[in-house]
């Protein structure tokens, strides 16, 4: 359902006023229940549960069902092909999660891989304090944005926004108060000023959401990564840490790869892999995790390049996204006003989740600093000759970085589509169908005799032995069609194909498409190209 789309309706319906605070937490409440929703259906339908569900779960930790392990294989394989496969000077390693303890001294993750935390004294909730801030200035550039919205009815094609985004005093007030808080946050941050963003949070009355007061505790810095023992004997055993990043992988095999693949810069190594971080605050289910899956891509060029590169990556990344077709409107960049110690340039890609716009995809210049940090720390030379100018330097590197499991939940976010429909004798009917790009759809045809006997069951396997080694079938035959069909949607089918009595005599098949349920007769014999055309990986790649 288009929660939005009813704005109106639901006015009337609840005697809301558009003008208070009561709309935007009606609206706020709707979309929390629509996140409720999105998590049972994952778990209803076998996509996504809870870790040792049958002990009551793992905090932030879960589990890919039967088709979100299809959904998953397909997005890193989109993923995997755009980077990999598309471009000659990119090239894919797999390497372990554990590493040497000593890479994460150099990449600085030891000393400074962590988050402020801080609790309410009364809830005894604990929460990140630059989270805290972050909500904060979200709450008043949304405070802008309906103001601005507001004023858009009242004038009517007059509107002029940014006149009134500039003069209106309300406005001004609102964005002089960002401003200063920005300010002050990134001072705090950039000097560890742990007092400091405890005072922002004071002096700007954020307050516990579970409790509602404003008794916190002092902040305290808390290191992400998870340690643990590597050797069976105890006094012998060395700490070593689960893998906070996929990309130091990348960064310690830089030599390896560059010399036996002869890589000339500028080239790029892509990877997948788990990524492990003990995050304070583990809420808004796959969103942040404590274990999760990563695809990096660290692009080596020469100094002062960078730049310029960050530009390109940052326009093919976004490329990447819209060719999913989500809504170019769901998607904008966000700038990082504090910089990583390591980088000198940092953009978001933001979609907008159920709870507003939040990171899917990090592009950051890093500079030569991790690979001058392991050349430091190893004592190897790390670095690339220039055969053409006879020069020899360490490559600066643009990374892009973004998380399986959040486009995961960006995909199935914007898949989910509860329908109100009108049956043809007249009655009403609804359906949850989930509307999921078809080139990653977990299944992609199910394949359903109309019948349980005449033979049609037999047929239908027939056909299905058939279409198995192209697509990812689904056989059923239980309960009546239109429960059938309903399933299906439910998962997100592109196709359903239905043998009847007539496709005996014709050897013709209906295929029924998810989103508009139209159905067409077709011979068997173009099944493949009809389907082929519309779940093509190749399809989706050629919009890159
Ligand atoms: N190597 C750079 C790096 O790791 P990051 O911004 O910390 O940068 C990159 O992480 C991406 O990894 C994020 O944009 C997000 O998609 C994903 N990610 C990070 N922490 C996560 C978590 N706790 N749970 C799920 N995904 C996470």
């Amino acid at each position: 359902m288009n929660y939005q789309c009813n704005y109106e309706k639901l006015l009337k319906s609840f005697n809301f006023d558009p003008v208070t605070h009561n709309f935007i937490f009606f609206i706020m409440a709707q979309n929390e229940d629509l996140f409720k929703k999105i998590i049972s259906h994952a778990k209803e339908y076998g996509y996504i549960f809870p870790s040792s569900e049958i002990y009551d779960g793992l905090s932030a930790v879960y589990d890919y069902g039967q088709y979100g392990a299809e959904l998953k294989n397909n997005i890193k394989q989109y993923w995997w092909s755009a980077l990999v496969q598309l471009h000659e000077n990119i090239v894919g390693i797999d390497s372990a999660i554990f590493m040497h303890p000593t890479v994460w001294k150099a990449s600085g993750h030891v000393d400074a891989f962590n988050d402020p935390l801080i609790d309410n004294k009364d809830s005894k909730k604990r929460y990140r304090a630059d989270i805290l801030i972050e909500e904060h200035l979200d709450k008043l550039q949304d405070k802008i944005d309906k103001e601005a919205e507001k004023a858009a009815k009242r004038f009517g094609e007059k509107f002029d926004k940014e006149l009134y985004l500039s003069t209106n005093p309300k406005i001004q007030e609102y964005k002089a108060t960002i401003e200063e808080v920005k300010t002050k946050f990134v001072q705090a941050l950039e000097a560890n000023n742990l007092e400091a963003i405890r005072q922002i949070i004071l002096d700007n009355e954020i307050a516990c959401p579970v409790s509602g007061t404003r008794n916190w505790t002092e902040v305290r810095q808390f290191n992400l990564m998870f340690e643990t023992k590597l050797g069976s004997v105890t006094d012998e055993a060395s700490a070593i840490y689960l893998r906070p990043e996929t990309a130091q992988g990348i960064f310690v095999n830089y030599l390896n790869v560059q010399k036996t693949g002869r890589m000339k810069i500028p080239f790029g190594i892509a990877q997948i892999g788990k990524a492990f971080r003990n995050e304070i605050v583990a809420r808004q289910f796959i969103f942040r995790m404590r274990e999760f899956e990563q695809m990096e891509m660290q692009f080596f060029v020469k100094p002062g390049e960078e730049l310029e590169w960050f530009e390109y990556w940052k326009d093919k990344r976004m490329k990447w996204h819209m060719a999913l077709g989500l809504g170019d409107q769901k998607y904008r960049f966000y700038k990082h006003d504090k910089l990583a110690h390591y980088a000198n340039a940092a953009f978001d890609i933001q979609y907008e989740f159920p709870f507003g716009f939040k990171e899917v995809e990090g592009i950051h210049s890093r500079t030569d600093y991790d690979l001058s940090q392991h050349q430091k720390f190893s004592g190897k030379k790390i670095q690339y000759f220039d055969a053409e100018q006879n020069i020899s330097y360490v490559p600066y590197v643009v990374e892009t970085s973004i998380g399986v499991d959040r486009t995961f939940l960006m995909i199935l976010s914007s898949a989910y589509t509860e329908e109100k429909l009108i049956k043809e004798d007249g009655s009403a009917d609804e359906r949850v169908v989930l509307k999921i790009p078809p080139a990653l759809a977990p299944v992609k045809v199910a394949v359903l005799p109309l019948v349980k006997k005449d033979g049609l069951p037999e047929k239908a396997r027939e056909i299905l032995d058939d279409l198995k080694f192209d697509f990812n079938c689904q056989y059923d035959e239980k309960d009546s069609i239109g429960r059938r069909y309903r399933r299906q949607d439910a998962i997100g089918t592109p196709y359903c194909v239905t043998i009847d009595h007539e496709t005996l005599e014709q050897n013709s098949v209906t295929i029924r498409e998810r989103d508009s349920m139209e159905q067409i007769r077709v011979d068997i014999s173009k099944l493949n190209s009809i389907i082929g055309e519309k779940v093509s990986m190749k399809n989706l790649l050629r919009k890159l």
